[in-house]
C-alpha cells in the first residue's frame, strides 16, 4: 500500500474523465446550426448512426446530482418540453443524409422515466418515423426506478427498449438520506423483474462510491445486493463532487467525504467484488458479464468511449437531441443549448438549438485517438498509431512523454512499440490520457480528482 499512497498523494489531482477530446471547455461559439446542418447533410450516405435523446427533469433532486436535469413536480414543462424536442427531431432527420441508419438509440437524462406511458410511446413512434432504424438497433433507456409502475414498464417495452439503465447509487439509509435519494432494494428489485417480464434482454445498474458517510461496509453490502439483480452490466461511478459548478452540491456535507486513500481503497475493494462476483472490468468504471457485447468488444480491442461512458456501439457519428445533448460528426462536436428555456427558444426558430461545438483538427483527431485507446485499453499500440497517423504520431507521443518526465515510469512501461499503464497506474488513467491533451492546463480544481 506504501507504493499505492505515494501514488494517490502524486495523482489524485483534477483531471477531465475523457468522454471526449477535445473536451467540453473547448467548445466555442464558431460552430452554430448552420455549420451542424452542413455537417449532417454531407454525412456519407451509408453511415451508421448513433442517437442521444436527452429528457432534462426529475421530480426529486438528489443531492449529489452532477448530470444536466431540472427539478419539477408538474408534468406540463414535461409535455411542453417535449414538443420541441419533436420539431428538434424532424428538422435534425430532415437536414441528416438520407442513407443513415441509426443502429443505436440512447435516453438520457435526466430521468427518461419522467414522460407519461402515452409519451414515451410517441417519442419512440416519433424518432421511428424520422429516423430510418437497423432492425436489431439498440434502444437504451435510463431508468430511476422510483418512477416506474406497471403501466411505463409496458410503455417502454412498446418503445422497443432493449437495454435498461436503472440508477441505485447506495442501498445503506444513512447514505441515502445523506444524498436525498430514497430507493429501496425490493423497490429496484420488483422494478428489474417488472422489465425482464416485458423481455428487457439487458440489463445495466449504475453504482457510486465515494458518496457522503458510504462506509466500506456499506459500500460492499450495496454490491452485494446489485449482483443478486444479476445485471449485464454495472457502472461504478465515483462521485465527482463539484460545487462550484453544480451549486446544489453544497448540500452535501464535506465532513463525509471519504479522503482520496480512503475513496481508491473503496473503488478497488468495490471493482474487485464484481470481479468475484463473475463481471469482467470495462475500462476504468464498467463491469460486464462475460457473455456482454462490452465484454465481447473489449477483448476484440473495438471498445469505445463516448459521452455514455464505454460501449460497444462501433457507429463514427453520434446525434445528441434535447436541451444539452452532444452529438459527434466526423468534423467535430457539436452542443445543443443547456437551459431549457434556451433550447426551447432556438427551437422554435430554427428548428435547430445548436449553441457551440468545436472542429477537429489534423491534431486533435491523433490525441483523440491514443486518449480513447488508454481509456479502453490501457495501452496504446504506437506502430498502429504511425501507421494510422503518420510521423506526426510519434510527435505527439514524444510531446506527451516530455510532459511526463519522470512520471511516464511510476504509472506506465514504455517501448518502441507500445505504451502501456501497469497495474498500479490503471487507477490514474486519466492522468495519463492528460499528458496527451494539448489544452489542458493543471491548476485550479476545475475537474474533479482523479480516482
Ligand atoms: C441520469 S442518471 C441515471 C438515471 C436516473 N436519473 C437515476 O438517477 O436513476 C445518471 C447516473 O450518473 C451518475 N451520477 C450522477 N451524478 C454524479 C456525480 N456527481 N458523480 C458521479 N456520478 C454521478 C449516477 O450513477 C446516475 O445513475
Ligand atoms: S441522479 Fe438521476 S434522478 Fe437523481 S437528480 Fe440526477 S438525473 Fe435526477
Amino acid at each position: 500500500m506504501g507504493m499505492t499512497n505515494r501514488l494517490i498523494e502524486k495523482f489524485a489531482t483534477p483531471v477531465p474523465r475523457y468522454t471526449s477530446y477535445p473536451t467540453a471547455p473547448q467548445f466555442n461559439g464558431t460552430v452554430g446550426p448552420a455549420v451542424y446542418a452542413d455537417w449532417l447533410r454531407t454525412l456519407k450516405d451509408d453511415g451508421d448512426v448513433s442517437l442521444y435523446v436527452h429528457i432534462p427533469y426529475c421530480d426529486t433532486l438528489c443531492w449529489f446530482c452532477g448530470c444536466n436535469t431540472k427539478i419539477t413536480q408538474r408534468h406540463a414543462p414535461v409535455s411542453r418540453y417535449l414538443n420541441y424536442l419533436f420539431r428538434e427531431i424532424d428538422a435534425v432527420s430532415t437536414a441528416l443524409s438520407p442513407g443513415s441508419k441509426v443502429t443505436h438509440c440512447h435516453w438520457g437524462g435526466g430521468s427518461p422515466t419522467m414522460l407519461a406511458p402515452d409519451e414515451i410511446v410517441g417519442l419512440a413512434d416519433r424518432l421511428k418515423q424520422r429516423f430510418t432504424f437497423a432492425a436489431d438497433a439498440e434502444i437504451a433507456i435510463e431508468i430511476d426506478p422510483r418512477d416506474l409502475d406497471e403501466t411505463k414498464a409496458d410503455a417502454l417495452a412498446t418503445a422497443g427498449m432493449t437495454r435498461a439503465s436503472i440508477g441505485v447509487q447506495d442501498f445503506e439509509a444513512t447514505v441515502q438520506a445523506a444524498i436525498n435519494r430514497h430507493q429501496t432494494f425490493e423497490q429496484t428489485r420488483d422494478v428489474v423483474d417488472l422489465l425482464r417480464a416485458r423481455g428487457v434482454a439487458s440489463v445495466n445498474i449504475d453504482v457510486m462510491y465515494g458518496l457522503p458517510h458510504q462506509t466500506l461496509s456499506a459500500l460492499r453490502n450495496t454490491i452485494d445486493k446489485v449482483a443478486e439483480l444479476a445485471p449485464d452490466r454495472v457502472a461504478l461511478f465515483g462521485y465527482a463532487h463539484v460545487p462550484w459548478m453544480k451549486k446544489h452540491q453544497r448540500l452535501i456535507d464535506e465532513a463525509a467525504l471519504a479522503r482520496p486513500q480512503a475513496r481508491f481503497k473503496h473503488a478497488r475493494d468495490a471493482g474487485d467484488r464484481l470481479e468475484a462476483a463473475g463481471f469482467n472490468r470495462i475500462g476504468f468504471d464498467h463491469f460486464a458479464k462475460p457473455r456482454d457485447d462490452l465484454s465481447i468488444a473489449a477483448a476484440q480491442g473495438r471498445l469505445k468511449r463516448n459521452f455514455q461512458g464505454y460501449t460497444a456501439d462501433g457507429a463514427k457519428t453520434l446525434i445528441g437531441l434535447g436541451a444539452s445533448a452532444i452529438s459527434k460528426l466526423p468534423q467535430g462536436y457539436v452542443q445543443n443549448e443547456t437551459a431549457i428555456a434556451s433550447y426551447e427558444r432556438d427551437v422554435a426558430a430554427t428548428g435547430f438549438a445548436t449553441a457551440k461545438g468545436v472542429r477537429f483538427t489534423a491534431d486533435d483527431s491523433i490525441r483523440a485517438d491514443i486518449i480513447e485507446r488508454l481509456m479502453c485499453d490501457f495501452e496504446v499500440d504506437i506502430n498502429a498509431m504511425t501507421a494510422k497517423f503518420g510521423d506526426r504520431a510519434n510527435a505527439v507521443i514524444g510531446e506527451a512523454c516530455e510532459t511526463a518526465g519522470s512520471d511516464i515510469e511510476s504509472l506506465c512501461t514504455l517501448t518502441d512499440d507500445r505504451l502501456a499503464l501497469t497495474a498500479a497506474g490503471r487507477p490514474f488513467v486519466r492522468t495519463v490520457c492528460s499528458w496527451f491533451d494539448a489544452y489542458f492546463q493543471a491548476g485550479p480544481a476545475r475537474h474533479s480528482t482523479a480516482v
